[in-house]
């Protein structure tokens, strides 16, 4: 029997006007792979991210999750899945505290509407109670505990994606989808975030796609690098024959600052 991918994209194209934002961009992620999309500003990442979360539907190709096509499925339908996403800048409200973000995370799996809430009080109160614990092994897995009463406003940057990823983790994610999770981010803070996907991947064999500028880090976390220019794949591999490749070299790599 041949396994499905947890997720696949095929041929996906998506235009805005004349521009190419996606020419036929393929890619499969298995349980336990990290894939790293890398490339140059406009090349195209945050749209295949927006395909496969279902922000943008594609004018072709197909997304798959485990095998059942979603082409054609809702952000929030593909977020019951599992499907969960995270967005280049900042999501999380500012005017609420660490702990009311991550459990507002919670929302789009919540089995008990307004009504029900009031003909089955128990079980809100038994979905409220869970939701509250398991709110906190994400606040403590995300080394957040001291923060968890602060209001997300007064974080800085780095914080704040942290708890963007919190509310990503919230959805008890099959697949999770980060785009630049680590932008703006201090060093130390990257090592932490590289090491918070890690340790979710371990623990879940949760297959993570992201977004990533910082290549000392694509390389060093990823399975896969799929490498964009143009709205193009120019090249998909282990990051040890990514490396290597003279298109990429050429196109990104070279270009990066010394
Ligand atoms: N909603 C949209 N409307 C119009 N043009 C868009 C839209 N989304 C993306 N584009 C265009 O498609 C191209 C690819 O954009 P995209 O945001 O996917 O690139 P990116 O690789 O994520 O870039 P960055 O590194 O700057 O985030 C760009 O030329 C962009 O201007
Ligand atoms: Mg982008």
């Amino acid at each position: 029997m041949t396994v499905e991918p947890a997720l696949e994209a095929v041929d996906l194209k998506v235009s805005f006007g004349a521009i190419k934002a996606l020419d036929g961009v393929s890619l499969r992620v298995d349980a336990g792979q990290i894939l790293s999309v890398i490339g140059p500003n406009g090349a195209g990442k945050s749209s295949l991210l927006n395909c496969l979360s279902g922000v943008y539907r594609p004018h072709s190709g197909r997304v798959l999750f485990h095998g059942r096509d979603i082409t054609a499925l809702a952000p929030h339908r593909r977020a019951a899945l599992g499907v969960a996403r995270t967005f280049q800048g900042i999501q999380s409200y500012a005017s609420m505290t660490v702990r009311q973000n991550i459990l507002a995370g919670f929302h789009c799996r919540m089995k008990t509407g307004l009504l029900d809430a009031l003909l089955y009080w128990p079980r809100a109160q038994r979905e409220e109670r869970e939701f509250s614990a398991r709110a906190e092994e994400i606040i403590e897995f995300l080394e957040l505990e001291e923060l968890r009463h602060t209001l997300v406003g007064e974080l800085g940057y780095g914080l704040r994606k942290r708890v963007d990823l919190g509310r990503a983790l919230a959805l008890g994610p099959s697949v999770l989808v980060l785009d630049e999770p680590m932008a703006g981010m201090s060093v130390e803070e990257k090592a932490d975030l590289a090491r918070f996907v890690l340790d979710i991947r371990a623990a879940h064999n949760t297959p993570v796609i992201l977004v990533e500028h910082d290549m000392e880090v694509v390389m060093d976390i990823s399975d896969q690098v799929l490498v964009m220019e143009w709205g193009r794949a120019i090249a998909l591999g282990a990051p040890a024959e990514v490396r290597i490749d003279a298109r990429v070299i050429n196109a990104y790599l070279g270009a990066e600052e010394p």
